[in-house]
């Protein structure tokens, strides 16, 4: 990652206001505001862990350290066992043995009654998991675990859905064979048609240039069947401001 920080905003308010003669060669000036970030605070941003466990940093954690971290830090918001709903959809449930084996989760499927969809069924690369938690969770203390603390609880969720057993220590050198159980490894798909546009957009409309408010009508209407639900709404709006309410008293169109 290669990022560039123009830090002086305050710098940059004084060039605007500036002599014209100064803005004329803002060339040369813009190369004088700001300093580029330095390593240390790149490196403090660069934190992202892809697929393939680049920028994975090396650490390890026991699904039972993950466990007490969990019970700790997270079971309030998602539940002893990452099957609350009352803050987010559920994290862990929903996968089998055999989705496992096939990489695909056969509740994601067409006719399935499975009344929700569970992050373990959805997330393809345990790196997603690893990553999101280590820059986001807990959600009150976001990047207050420690390297191995992240390994811990990943290592914990993991072993509800049995992807590894409970007795497991995850690190960065064992990470890649979790990825080979991850319930819906191969649930994700390459759909060509999204990426191959040829250098032109993939949207189909004709760009309107004239009389296009005619050819456009939007507008919204009560019912009659629910006019008179809330009583009179012109008569319960508030008069100062733009929006005035509909007479609902009377049938529609009058
Ligand atoms: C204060 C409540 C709270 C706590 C504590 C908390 N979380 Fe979360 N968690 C959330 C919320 C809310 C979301 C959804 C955030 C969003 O989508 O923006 C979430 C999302 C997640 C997700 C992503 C699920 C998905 O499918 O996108 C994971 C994984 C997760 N939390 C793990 C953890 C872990 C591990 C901990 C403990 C270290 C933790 N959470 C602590 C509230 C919490």
């Amino acid at each position: 990652m290669k990022l560039t920080f123009k830090l002086s905003l305050a710098a940059l308010a004084l060039a605007a206001l500036g002599s014209g003669s100064a803005w004329a060669d803002s060339k040369a000036a813009m190369h004088s505001i700001g300093r580029d970030a330095t390593a240390a605070e790149v490196k403090a941003w660069d934190i992202d862990v892809r697929p393939d466990f680049k920028g994975l940093p090396k650490g390890a954690g026991s699904v039972s350290m993950g466990e007490t971290v969990w019970e700790e830090k997270c079971a309030s918001c998602h539940g002893s066992f990452g099957e609350s709903n009352e803050v987010f959809t559920p994290l862990i449930g929903g996968t089998t043995k055999a989705d496992i084996q096939r990489g695909r989760v056969k509740n994601l499927e067409e006719g399935s009654t499975f009344p929700q969809k569970t992050t373990i069924m959805k997330v393809a690369t345990v790196s997603t998991l690893w990553d999101y938690i280590n820059r986001a969770m807990p959600w009150n203390a976001p990047k207050s675990l420690t390297t191995d603390e992240v390994y811990g609880v990943v290592a914990y969720l993991l072993s509800l859905a049995e992807v590894v057993p409970t007795d497991h220590v995850l690190s960065d050198q064992n990470i890649a064979e979790a990825q080979k159980r991850m319930p819906n490894r191969n649930g994700m798909v390459f759909y060509e048609p999204m990426w191959k546009t040829n250098g032109k957009g993939d949207v189909k409309n004709v760009a309107c240039m004239k009389n296009c408010a005619t050819e456009v009508k939007i507008t919204s209407f009560l019912p009659d069947y629910a006019k008179s639900a809330q009583g009179n709404t012109a008569e319960q709006n508030r008069v100062i401001g733009p929006v005035r309410g509909v007479d609902t008293s009377k049938p529609a169109g009058k």
